[in-house]
């Protein structure tokens, strides 16, 4: 009798706790049920949160100085925090010129284009459909009469900007500044990271349209002004800190730091998840 009172009351606490973990209960797709529950190692996730709440990030910084680190960590963010689902979670579009720096997710259910290395036709045709979803989605909300679309966020993410910016030509320039200025109604996100803070490369005319910047450690104070419009970035650790600009204001932060093999655990698990409901 005290076992089956112990068994109840466990069900009682645990229950409610294993509900409230999936974040939207689970899903339908193709007439199959998702499971997206999110899996159970939970960092200080904070910063990337409020990262992937802004209409768009800008991440500068030296070589070195943990750009990919925080990119990694919004991703990983994204894959524990925002349920894939065609229809409504988070999609990703992923422009890596670096090739090795994000191809670890391009087999995700949210990824819907990994245009990897040095390849700018590819970085093109990825940002022709950030663009064109960006397009599509205002023609929704057009028939609808909403102002801002109902429906998951699409993260654009491009390491390292210089590269797209020097060798997709006038079509590159055009299509992000298109992606800033306009994608905040449809939850369109632009993060990018660079490691040329310098004016020539993030023009003004860009560089305004991101609310949100994280400013890493820069070569000098020059550098620092253009991401940071003041001096400082010059003076932080090699890697690990980095000023949160915001137009609420400036915070100095630690950066998180999700290890290869905790985001390879997460990506595996959700392999297994897509597996278990083929
Ligand atoms: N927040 C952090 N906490 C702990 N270690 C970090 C952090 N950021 C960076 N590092 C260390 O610094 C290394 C370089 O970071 P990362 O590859 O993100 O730099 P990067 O700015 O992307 O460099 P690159 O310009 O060459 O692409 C990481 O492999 C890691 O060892
Ligand atoms: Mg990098």
């Amino acid at each position: 009798m005290i076992r089956v009172i112990f068994i109840v009351i466990l069900l009682i606490i645990f229950i409610p706790r294993i509900l409230a973990n999936t974040p939207d209960g689970a899903k339908r797709k193709s007439g199959k049920l998702y499971d997206f529950t999110t899996p159970a190692n939970v960092y200080n996730y904070d910063m990337f949160t409020d990262v992937l709440n802004q209409p768009h990030c800008l991440i500068a910084g030296c070589q070195g100085s943990g750009k990919s680190v925080v990119i990694n960590g919004l991703i990983d963010t994204v894959l524990h925090r925002l349920p894939f689902d065609r229809a409504g979670g988070a999609q990703l579009v992923l422009i890596d010129p670096k090739r090795v720096e994000l191809a670890a997710y391009s087999k995700m259910p949210h990824t819907l284009t990994h245009a990897a290395g040095f390849n700018p036709s590819a970085w093109l045709d990825a940002l022709k459909q950030a663009v064109s979803i960006m397009d599509d989605r205002y023609t929704y909300m057009e028939k609808k009469g909403l102002k801002k679309y109902d429906k998951g966020d699409l993260y654009v993410v491009i390491d390292e900007w210089a590269n797209v910016f020097k060798n997709g030509g006038k079509d590159a320039y055009k299509m992000v500044l298109r992606l800033t200025s306009e994608g905040r109604a449809a939850r369109v996100h632009l993060i990018m990271a660079t490691q040329v803070p310098k004016a020539n490369i993030i023009p003004t005319e860009i560089r305004e349209n991101f609310d949100a910047r994280i400013c890493l450690r820069t070569a000098n104070a020059i550098q620092s002004r253009v991401i940071m419009e003041d001096n400082g970035c010059e003076l932080l650790p090699r890697y690990g800190q980095g000023f949160y600009v915001k137009p609420e204001g400036t915070v100095l932060y630690n950066i998180p730091y999700v290890k290869d093999d905790e985001i390879a655990k997460d990506i595996a698990w959700w392999n297994d998840q897509m597996e278990k409901n083929r």
